[in-house]
């Protein structure tokens, strides 16, 4: 099993609709997927409960590395772990307990600053990150702007860049993902790359500190 925790210290960066996308894509090809939901908020908790069938299963938990002790790791091939902002506590474990750290990010100076909490974090913890640009709007110069100025400072980012689209947001309240329900297919090419991008990372991740003691 491999551990992958969505983190930031900013809130609505896209970190729900990021780990909810991914784990549907993971599931689509066959991948046994648990969630865990630490943001007290309970959005992806409740995301799932409007979710039809059965592709993904939920683990309630107050920490990240006590739901990677407490699981049973022949049982699954991913969790994924959704974070709540500002609780640094809460996604320094996280971030101990993953292989993978992901860091959704406006592509913005505000957002920017606000992500390198998150990439300071991982490097300390020797744990494999990879900032993801979203909701960007593509036209706009700030968007190829932030993924340069995030290679320059020698931060992994993503190629895919994930959009605004309405399906993102829509998709939420019933309980899907934008890819499921955006016509365009876009949806689904961005996160299918994302997801590909993520699973190259991966291949080489090693779980972090905190589950190694
Ligand atoms: N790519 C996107 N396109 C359109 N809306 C988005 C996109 N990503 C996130 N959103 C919307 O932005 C808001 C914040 O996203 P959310 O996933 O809840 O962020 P976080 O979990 O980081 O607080 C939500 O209303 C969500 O539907
Ligand atoms: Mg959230």
């Amino acid at each position: 099993m491999q551990v992958i925790s969505i983190v930031s210290s900013k809130g609505g960066v896209g970190k729900t609709t990021l780990t909810s996308a991914l784990a549907v894509m993971a599931a689509s090809e066959g991948k046994r997927v648990a969630l865990v939901d630490l943001d007290p908020q309970g959005s992806l908790e409740s995301w799932l409960d409007r979710r039809a069938g059965d592709d993904l299963s939920f683990m309630d938990a107050e920490k990240a590395s006590e739901a990677v002790d407490e699981i049973d790791e022949a049982q699954y091939d991913l969790l994924f772990i959704d974070t709540p902002p500002a609780f640094i506590t809460t996604i320094e474990d996280a971030i101990g307990a993953s292989d993978l750290v992901i860091i959704p990010l406006r592509a913005s100076a505000l957002d920017i600053l606000a992500s390198e909490d998150a990439v300071l974090m991982a490097r300390a913890a020797d744990v494999a990150h990879l900032c993801v640009i979203n909701d960007a709007e593509s036209r706009w110069k700030t968007t190829e702007a932030a993924s340069k100025y995030l290679s320059a400072a020698k931060v992994p980012v993503a190629k895919t860049i994930v959009t605004h689209r309405a399906a993102y947001l829509g998709a939420m309240t019933a309980g899907k993902t934008g890819p499921e329900i955006d016509k365009t297919g876009t949806a689904r090419d961005e996160i299918s790359g994302l997801w590909s991008e993520i699973k190259a990372v991966l291949a080489k991740a090693k779980r972090g500190a905190k589950s190694r003691v």
